[in-house]
């Protein structure tokens, strides 16, 4: 049995990993702010240390004889400085597992990840790798995970009030777009097998790269719109739009320049699409997910 502990373990990408690291009995030290979000977890045998990854002492005692961490930078809409909230987090879990000794790391990374600027929300994930592969002793693979298929859920609501979907990502983009329990599955083999040696990266690039018209199509049928449409939003109207909804400037702006980076073909490109970084879900199978959500009956992830 191994010790593991999960970060951003209520979300996306740990849940499914905590459960899969608990049904094959180990043993799993949560962090996370909520004891709310994380019942479930604790209730199926997880240990709860409350509190963000910005807390090194907390991360120091969760990784006490911990074989492994998984590392999940939250995505803080509301930070003054994004990247530099990215890198706060990412310097106090890089210290702990120094201070520790921990031998292994999984961390979520992106599509991106291999540039140091230009990328937006991306670049706090390349200073991430950046702080954990200066560690020494530390054997660290990162996942750099492509766009999420849940990211397209809040596009529900933009189908209600305007009849069409849209972002700043242009509709003929081609971007590879994965399902999280896709980038999960990935975490939890890696974490599972613990086989990996010195500093790697792994891409998960979901099942094919695909553009935002395919989607809107696909979507579209799934919903009983077959005609629906996807808009380019200019820039700008994005950046009003989006701070409009309460999200921070700062967020805004990164979010803006890494949708910047898709339509220039900087975020893609990096990597070779093979087997292993392919994953199963596909877009018209997720297009049930998004059916559920637009129609009322299902959460919004
Ligand atoms: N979405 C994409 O397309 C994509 C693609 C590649 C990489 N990524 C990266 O993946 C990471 C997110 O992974 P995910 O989707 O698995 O996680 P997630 O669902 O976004 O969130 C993980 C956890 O972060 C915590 N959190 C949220 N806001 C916070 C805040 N302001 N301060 C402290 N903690 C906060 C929450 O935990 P508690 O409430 O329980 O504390 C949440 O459950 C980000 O680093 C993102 O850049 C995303």
């Amino acid at each position: 049995m191994n010790t593991y502990v999960i970060t951003g373990a209520t979300g996306h990408t740990g849940k499914p990993t905590t459960l899969g690291l608990l049904e094959k009995g180990h043993r799993v030290r949560i962090i996370s702010r909520s004891p709310e979000k994380s019942r479930e977890l604790v209730d199926r045998g997880a240990e709860l240390f409350l509190g963000d990854t910005r807390d090194q002492s907390l991360l120091e005692r969760a990784l006490s004889g911990a074989d492994a961490i998984y590392v999940v930078l939250p995505m803080d809409a509301r930070a003054p400085d994004y990247t530099a909230r990215q890198v706060q987090d990412a310097t106090a879990i890089a210290n702990a597992i120094r201070r520790t000794g921990t031998k292994y790391a999984v961390s979520l990374s992106s599509i991106g990840a291999h540039l140091p600027a230009g990328t937006g929300v991306v670049v706090g994930l390349h200073r991430m790798e950046c702080l954990l592969n200066a560690i020494d002793g530390l054997n660290a693979r990162h996942l750099r995970a492509t766009y999420f298929m849940e990211n397209t859920l809040g596009q529900a609501q933009s189908i209600r009030l305007t009849g069409a979907m849209g972002s700043p990502v242009r509709g003929s983009a081609k971007l590879p777009m994965v399902a999280a329990g896709d980038v999960a599955a990935a975490a939890l083999g890696n974490l599972l097998a613990l086989d990996f040696e010195g500093k790697s990266y792994e891409y998960v690039l979901g099942e094919r790269d695909l553009a935002f018209n395919e989607v809107a199509a696909i979507y579209g049928k799934a919903i009983g719109k077959p005609d629906l449409k996807y808009v380019d939003i200019p820039y700008e109207q994005f950046e009003r739009d989006m701070v409009g909804m309460g999200l921070g400037a700062s967020m805004v702006s990164k979010l803006l320049e890494f949708s910047i980076a898709v339509n220039e073909g900087k975020a893609q490109g990096f990597y070779t699409r093979t087997p292993e970084s392919t994953t199963a879900t596909s877009i018209e199978a997720f297009a049930q997910t998004f059916r559920r959500v637009y129609d009322g009956d299902g959460v919004r992830s």
